[in-house]
């Protein structure tokens, strides 16, 4: 009973982060600085109060119950507790809850499977329901860069794979410590897998024009001897893809812009300033701000609010970018199109636009990442007519 009683605490603090959390932020910072103020939880009482909170972000909301008792559900649908049976917090789950399958324990919440993901009519493919459960089932994994040259390090990490280039951990925390020590650079696997299946579209000069931080960046710059332009809105990531990129300040230039709105952009390198307009690019790549739906087996937090104004914004945006950006294209020139998004609306729907913008279609497709634990992307490669 004693284990209940615990259990029941965390259900309490798990209600209240969930409620205190404002909706669409990232939630990792906001537990950790929740544990880091409460020092009375130790290790086995984090795990559990962060499984509660993540499992209500995965499925919870969609169960036809109210918060608290969504937050339990999803729970015990998702994780089997070492400490407590469901049957001992409450009595409606059957004793032989652990032989129930995934689809057994949806249908016995009253779960409807197209209700765990938003607007599930736009997603893309062709086997939904497998996709949605494989949301649920998949073990989210972060995924990272090696650097070229930094192959050998010996870390005591809780590694799952790697393969000479990436390296997998299901701890975020043992991979910083690495990247710190300047062994690996932040990208996730389905990134790499993208970029490297489009480095033969790549030709100079290319424009990486939505390029936070620059992971994109960097992977060109890491892979080829090639110079990138690199620019995004907002001035403050910008600060991050400069520290990042301090090994390849020779061939990188940075400037800030909006896409949208620029008929010129200002680009620095450490020595040298260059102010293009006109058809300069001869490769751009957008990489798009969207939904961010083919992530949300890693980062579910995002997926419960998204709704379908929102996603009409995106859709908009995502079209001006790239009518403004096709501007700065030489003829022959190629556009390559990636968003993180599953939805249509953002992806395949978006091609009669593109083209009407004088783009044609050469190459399009999803990169499975929920297949391997990572990123689901999706990728066009358009050619300016
Ligand atoms: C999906 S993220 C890019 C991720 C990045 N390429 C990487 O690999 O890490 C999309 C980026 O587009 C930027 N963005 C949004 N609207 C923009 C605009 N109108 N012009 C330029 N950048 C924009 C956002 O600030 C965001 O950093």
């Amino acid at each position: 009973m004693k284990q209940v009683h615990f259990f029941n605490r965390h259900v309490d603090v798990a209600l209240d982060l969930l409620n205190s959390h404002t909706a669409g932020k990232p939630f990792a910072p906001y537990l950790k600085s929740f544990f880091k103020e409460k020092k009375k939880y130790g290790g086995r009482d984090r795990k559990r109060i962060s499984n509660l909170c993540y499992a209500w972000f995965r499925l919870g909301y969609s169960i036809p119950l109210d918060r608290r008792e969504q937050i339990i559900g999803a729970y015990f649908i998702l994780h089997s507790d070492r400490f407590v049976h469901p049957a001992d917090v409450n009595s409606k789950f059957s004793e032989d809850w652990d032989q129930l399958d995934l689809k057994q324990r949806l249908h016995f919440m009253g779960v409807d499977v197209k209700d765990i993901f938003p607007l599930t009519g736009f997603v893309d493919f062709s086997d939904l329901e497998q996709f949605l459960l494989d949301q649920l089932e998949v073990r989210p994994t972060y995924f990272r860069k090696i650097h070229p040259g930094a192959l050998n390090f010996q870390e005591d990490v809780d590694l799952i794979e790697t393969d000479g280039t990436s390296i997998g951990s299901y701890s975020g925390q043992a991979l910083n410590t690495l990247r710190t020590k300047g062994h690996i650079e932040i990208q996730d696997r389905s990134s790499q897998d993208v970029m490297r299946r489009l480095l033969p579209e790549l030709q100079e000069p290319i424009w990486d024009c939505c390029a936070a931080s620059g992971g994109k960046s960097l992977y060109i710059l890491d892979e080829t001897p090639r110079e990138v332009f690199a620019s995004d809105v907002r001035s403050s990531i910008l600060r991050s893809l400069k520290e990042r990129s301090k090994r390849h300040k020779s061939r990188l230039f940075i400037g800030q812009a909006n896409v949208i709105k620029v008929d010129k952009v200002k680009f620095r390198r450490q020595d040298k300033t260059i102010m293009v307009d006109g058809d300069f690019f001869q490769t751009i790549l957008v990489d798009a701000p969207c939904s961010g739906s083919g992530t949300w087996s890693r980062n579910p937090e995002f997926k419960p609010f998204l709704t379908q104004q929102d996603l009409d914004r995106y859709v908009q945006r995502q079209r001006e970018i790239v009518k403004n950006a096709a501007s700065f294209l030489k003829v022959g020139g190629k556009l390559i199109y990636l968003t993180c998004s599953v939805y249509q609306n953002e992806n395949q729907a978006q091609l009669d636009f593109f083209e009407s913008c004088g783009l044609q279609v050469e190459t399009t497709g999803y990169h499975y990442g929920h297949l391997n634990q990572s990123d689901s992307m999706f990728y066009s490669v358009l050619v300016k007519k």
